[in-house]
């Protein structure tokens, strides 16, 4: 197959951060989604109304000229999250709220301590329709990191899931075949995304020949079992499933140290990377639904109107991006080649 036309697709997870870093990251994902679910977990977080839409504001400011990319927003949930404060969300056009387990992963340090104290909260969003986005991960000490996704799921959201039924819950980024068995088997009101990272890659890829910074994120990579799992989820074509980068830039600085950040920055080539793991896997024909139809169908959006195309033509993906404060980012796969193309 030498070209092959999408459904414009949206990125349901994503992380475009702040100030000047909006200039690399919202044009980076512009180029080839109409929407994305933008996450909140900046310093200090957006947990109201007010600041997720005056960062929407500023999202909207960074796009490209001429460009119709909608931010799609969300609000972090923290131990004093109201009903109020998700309703006057709602009214402002939020449309989801994450759960960051306090201490989680980047900036989730005002997360939540202890899901009790938000019964009366999820209850609201149930009752509204504002979808829980969560991190799926419990953050104890004493819990192994590679088994911390399983634990969560067991430990909360088991309990989530069955106390709010009526509540949608995407668990996000998932990495094992214990979070693809129970998205499958959990009802029609949960689902789950996962990145190009967790398709492509597992846990020797971060460790084995030297630790490989650049591909260090959070939920962190597992064996390859569950990458096998999670590959085979998607060739399934289940519409429980859909795309979510998880695109997180980190300045090279704070990748390469020696207490490196989490995050993959996967933008300028995501829908790139997931031809490639869909053609990896021979199902090339259920790209169009896990990128551009599930998702908004999941939300209750419309689906997208225009389409894009991806061309089978070699190139590399660039080895460093220069930011505007003189600063660099390594993009995820940088310097690899990839065999999709996305035609201007
Ligand atoms: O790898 C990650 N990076 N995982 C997350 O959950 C957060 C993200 C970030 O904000 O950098
Ligand atoms: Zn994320």
């Amino acid at each position: 197959m030498n070209s092959l036309t999408l459904r414009t697709p949206d990125d349901w997870h994503l992380h475009f951060r702040d100030g000047d870093m909006l200039q690399e990251t919202v044009p980076a994902t512009a180029r080839c989604f109409k929407r994305a679910i933008v996450m909140p977990n900046l310093t200090p977080p957006v947990v109201n109304a007010e600041l997720a839409t005056a960062y929407e504001q500023r999202i909207l400011s960074a796009r490209p000229e001429g460009s119709d990319f909608s931010p799609l927003m969300t609000i972090y949930l923290t131990d004093n999250t109201t009903p109020e404060v998700v309703r006057a969300a709602k009214e402002a056009g939020v449309i989801a709220a994450k759960l960051y387990p306090a201490g989680a992963t980047t900036n989730s340090d005002s997360g939540v301590t202890a899901l009790s104290n938000l019964d009366a909260t999820l209850e609201a969003m149930a009752d509204i329709g504002m979808l829980l986005l969560v991190h799926g991960e419990v953050t104890s000490p004493d819990i192994d990191i590679f088994d911390r996704e399983k634990a969560f799921i067991d430990s909360h959201l088991k309990a989530i899931t069955t106390n709010f039924p009526k509540l949608k819950v995407v668990l996000e980024h998932i990495t094992t075949k214990d979070s693809t068995d129970f998205v499958m088997a959990a009802s029609e009101n949960v689902a789950a995304t996962i990145t190009p990272q967790h398709l492509l890659l597992n846990r020797n890829d971060l460790l084995v020949g030297g630790i490989k910074p650049h591909n260090y994120c959070l939920p962190v990579l597992k064996r390859n079992t569950h990458q096998a799992a999670l590959r085979a989820a998607v060739a399934s074509g289940t519409h429980k499933i859909f795309l979510g980068t998880d695109s997180a830039p980190h300045e090279k600085h704070k990748k390469e140290s020696a207490c490196g950040c989490a995050g993959c920055y996967s933008a300028w080539s995501a829908i790139e990377l997931y031809a490639q793991v869909f053609e990896d896997l021979g199902v090339l024909d259920k790209l169009e639904a896990f990128a551009s139809e599930h998702g908004p169908k999941f939300y209750g959006l419309p689906l997208n109107e225009g389409t894009i195309e991806l061309v089978n033509e070699s190139w590399q993906i660039p080895e460093n991006i220069a930011l505007p404060n003189g600063d660099n980012i390594v993009p995820f796969f940088g310097g690899q080649t990839i065999n999709w193309k996305l035609k201007p």
